[in-house]
C-alpha cells in the first residue's frame, strides 16, 4: 500500500542512495510550496549538503526574501543563501512593458545569477574538502552534481505532451529547461506527486499550514502585476497594496478558499478628491480566483464588507492610488495574471 510516510522513508534513501556519502546538492528556493517542500525533504536526507540559494529579484512580494530566510534558516534549519540581486534585475528590466519580454529578462538573469552562486558554492565546498579529505575524498567529496527540482507530476505531463494551453500563450518558466548548460544532474523528488499531495508530504516534514497552503506566485513575480514600466516606486505600491488585501483576506479567514489572490498596478490615472484638493493617481486592480489547475477559473464572490475595508485601507494607506477596482473575468477568455 502507498502511504506518504511511505513515501518519504523511500525517497529519503534514495537521494541518499543518489548522492553517495559526500555530494552536495543545490536548488533555487522561492518561497512556494514546491520549493519549499522539496528543500526540506532534501535537508532531511542529506542536511547540510545541500545549499538551497533565493535570488530576490526586485519584485517579490513584500519583505519576501527576509520572510523565506526566516522561514527556511531558522524555522526550517535549510541551508540558505539569500542573494540580493534586486538592482540587476530592475536596471534590466528599465523601460520595458512587453510581458513576454519581462519574463525572458527576468528568466536570464536569474540563470546568471544562481549559476555565479552556485559556483561559489561549488569553490567554497571544494576548499572545506581541501582542509581535511583523504586523497581518495578528494575526487569526489565537495562536488556539487545535483540541481534539486521541485517538477511536479502536471509539470512532468505538460511538458512531455506540450498540451497545457497556458504553456502556449505564455512562457512560464521553469529553472530546470533553463539550467541546461550548467552541466548539473537533475534531481525531481516530487515528480511522481500532485499539488495536494505535496501539500500533505510539506506537513508531514513539519512545515507549517499557512506555508504549505500558499498562493503560487508565478517566478517574473510582481513585474508582470505592473502593467505599465517596472521601476523601485511603482514595485513599492504594488507591494504595499498587495499586502493590505493579503492581509485583509486572511483576517476575514478566507484565504483558503480562495486558490490565488493578488493585486494589479494598472498603467493608467484616474481622478479622486481628497479634503478639497483633486488627486489624479493611478488605479489597483484586485484579482481572486478559485480553481482546480488553473487552467480555468471563476473570479471570486467576496462579501461586500470585506471588499469595502480592503478597498478603504489601500486608497487610505497607499500613497500613489486613489481608485481601487475588482476583477469579475473568468479564465476563459481573461487569464489569471493580467500578463
Ligand atoms: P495564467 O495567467 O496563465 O496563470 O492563467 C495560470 C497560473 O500560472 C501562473 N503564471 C506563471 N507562473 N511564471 C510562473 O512561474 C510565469 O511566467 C507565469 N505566468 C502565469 C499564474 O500565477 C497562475 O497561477
Amino acid at each position: 500500500d502507498w502511504t506518504m510516510s511511505g513515501f518519504i522513508d523511500k525517497e529519503i534513501e534514495r537521494i541518499r542512495e543518489i548522492c553517495g556519502p559526500t555530494g552536495r546538492v543545490i536548488g533555487a528556493v522561492s518561497g512556494g510550496v514546491d520549493s519549499t517542500v522539496a528543500a526540506k525533504l532534501m535537508h532531511t536526507a542529506i542536511g547540510d549538503r545541500f545549499h538551497a540559494i533565493m535570488v530576490d529579484n526586485g519584485v517579490l512580494r513584500l519583505n519576501e526574501a527576509t520572510k523565506v530566510n526566516t522561514m527556511l534558516n531558522k524555522d526550517l534549519g535549510v541551508n540558505l543563501t539569500v542573494v540580493d540581486a534586486s538592482s540587476l534585475f530592475l536596471s534590466r528590466l528599465e523601460g520595458v512593458e512587453d510581458p513576454e519580454q519581462k519574463r525572458k529578462i527576468i528568466g536570464n538573469t536569474f540563470i546568471n545569477i544562481f549559476e555565479e552562486e552556485a559556483a561559489k558554492i561549488e569553490a567554497m565546498a571544494e576548499e572545506e574538502e581541501e582542509e581535511g579529505g583523504t586523497q581518495e575524498g578528494k575526487e569526489k567529496k565537495g562536488k556539487v552534481e545535483w540541481l534539486l527540482q521541485g517538477t511536479l507530476y502536471p509539470d512532468v505531463i505538460e511538458s512531455i505532451s506540450f498540451k497545457g494551453p497556458s504553456a502556449t500563450i505564455k512562457t512560464h518558466h521553469n529553472v530546470g529547461g533553463l539550467l541546461k548548460d550548467m552541466k548539473l544532474k537533475l534531481i525531481e523528488p516530487l515528480r511522481e506527486l500532485f499539488k495536494d499531495e505535496v501539500r500533505s508530504l510539506g506537513r508531514l516534514l513539519g512545515i507549517p499550514a499557512p506555508l504549505v497552503n500558499r498562493h503560487p506566485f508565478p517566478g517574473p513575480g510582481l513585474a508582470i502585476r505592473i502593467l505599465g514600466p517596472v521601476t523601485r516606486e511603482q514595485v513599492k505600491i504594488l507591494q504595499l497594496a498587495d499586502e493590505i488585501y493579503i492581509e485583509e483576506i486572511r483576517r476575514a479567514g478566507l484565504y483558503d478558499e480562495i486558490s490565488q489572490a493578488f493585486a494589479v498596478l494598472l498603467p493608467v490615472k484616474a481622478v479622486g478628491v481628497m479634503g478639497d484638493a483633486r488627486t489624479y493617481e493611478q488605479v489597483i486592480a484586485l484579482r481572486a480566483v478559485q480553481s482546480e489547475d488553473f487552467m480555468t477559473a471563476d473570479w471570486y464572490v467576496f462579501p461586500a464588507d470585506v471588499l469595502r475595508r480592503i478597498s478603504s485601507r489601500i486608497t487610505n494607506e497607499v500613497k500613489g492610488i486613489n481608485r481601487v477596482t475588482y476583477d469579475i473575468s473568468s479564465k476563459p477568455p481573461a487569464t489569471v495574471e493580467w500578463l
